[in-house]
């Protein structure tokens, strides 16, 4: 049994503080709804551009909204962007190249525009354009935002009618789960299964409304736990990904699959997961599943990730590792900054 408390030392960026708020920012970052204005109105499809931990908003707004929403992860936009699309710049640095070009490509096809941010290169170019900028709270990691980046958005396309779940019930289904991976609690679910992944390369499956919370525990575990890991989905997986099994006891045998589980699954989709789950086990490759909880299916991905966010934290500090520190991304950025591009 690892000794949680020493463990805790290696926060001293203190990741844990953002963690245990995120319900609290939820209800926070619903009252900046307000802030998107409802001008904009009249779009037919909705563009996100965003990278890392600001995009990961876009892909789950895609989940659940009712219109067309595409999160543009690039310096370039698809051709199809026009005057019909709400455009939505994410960067919580507003410092990102990718999205600062992408959206000054998008500002010359539409103006249905809005970005979300704690100010930077994006709110000053924001208020050149005269475009409304939602103000993110400064003091996070970018990753460590979510609910800043993602909630206002959530609010205001709920408000419009173009959310399928009720946004304002997320934050008390994941009350109870905060009480119980706080570092205070014993017999702590994400302690747990952060032991189970302790030393393995996690591959992390997700289907439908969890696909993006896949996504999400993939990147968390590489920045908090500064850790290879990897994802897939179902069904897709099941035509390509499941034939990589049949040498992977060789080659991968550090590897373990996670199953993100919800009521929502497709019952296709659960039916290939206990098959899935035989197959891993007649090959001896490791597995484990883990079932989000809540009434809606907004409320059970929003519990999958905020669980998977506090199984990388516990990750990190099993690992030896501070959480919070990125620096291969912030060394890239300088890198690519001593050789400015058009941006
Ligand atoms: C850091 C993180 C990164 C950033 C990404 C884009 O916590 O998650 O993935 O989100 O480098 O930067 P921003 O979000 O400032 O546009």
């Amino acid at each position: 049994m690892p000794d949680w408390g020493n463990l805790l030392a290696q926060d001293a960026s203190r990741m844990v503080e953002a963690l245990r708020s995120f319900p609290e920012q939820i209800e926070r970052a619903l009252g900046l709804a307000c802030r998107v204005p409802n001008n904009l109105q009249g779009f037919k499809n909705v563009v996100v551009l965003g990278m890392g931990g600001s995009a990961i908003a876009g892909d789950l707004l895609a989940r659940f909204s009712t219109v067309p929403v595409v999160t543009v992860r690039d310096y370039e936009l698809p051709t199809w962007v026009n005057s019909d699309t709400l455009l939505i710049a994410i960067s919580y640095s507003g410092e990102t190249e990718e999205t600062l070009s992408a959206f000054r490509e998008g500002l010359r096809r539409t103006r249905r525009a809005v970005a979300l941010t704690t100010g930077g290169a994006l709110a000053a170019l924001c208020e050149e354009r005269d475009i409304p900028w939602v103000p993110v709270p400064p003091g996070f990691q970018p990753r460590a935002a979510l609910a800043f980046l993602l909630f206002p958005l959530l609010g205001c396309l709920s408000r419009l009618g173009y959310v399928r779940d009720d946004p304002a019930r997320v934050a008390a289904a994941l009350r109870g789960l905060r009480d119980a991976c706080v570092p205070e609690h014993q017999a702590n679910p994400a302690q747990d299964v952060a032991q189970t992944l302790f030393g393995r390369i996690p591959v992390i499956y997700g289907a439908g409304i969890t696909v993006p919370v896949a996504y999400r525990w993939k990147t968390q575990i590489n920045e908090n736990a500064k850790q290879p890991a990897y994802w897939a989905e179902l069904p897709e997986l099941c035509h390509n990904e499941i034939v990589g099994y049949e040498l992977a006891g060789k080659v991968f045998a550090q590897g373990i699959v996670l199953f993100l589980r919800s009521s929502f699954d497709h019952p296709r989709v659960a039916r290939r997961v206990e098959i899935l789950k035989e197959v891993l086990s007649s090959r001896g490759l490791a597995f484990r599943e883990v079932w989000g909880q809540g009434e809606t299916a907004l409320a059970q991905a929003l519990w999958l990730l905020y669980f998977g966010d506090w199984v990388s934290f516990y990750l990190a500090l099993l690992n030896g590792v501070d959480p919070t520190p990125v620096r291969p991304i912030q060394e890239l950025k300088k890198r690519l900054k001593e050789t400015a591009g058009s941006g």
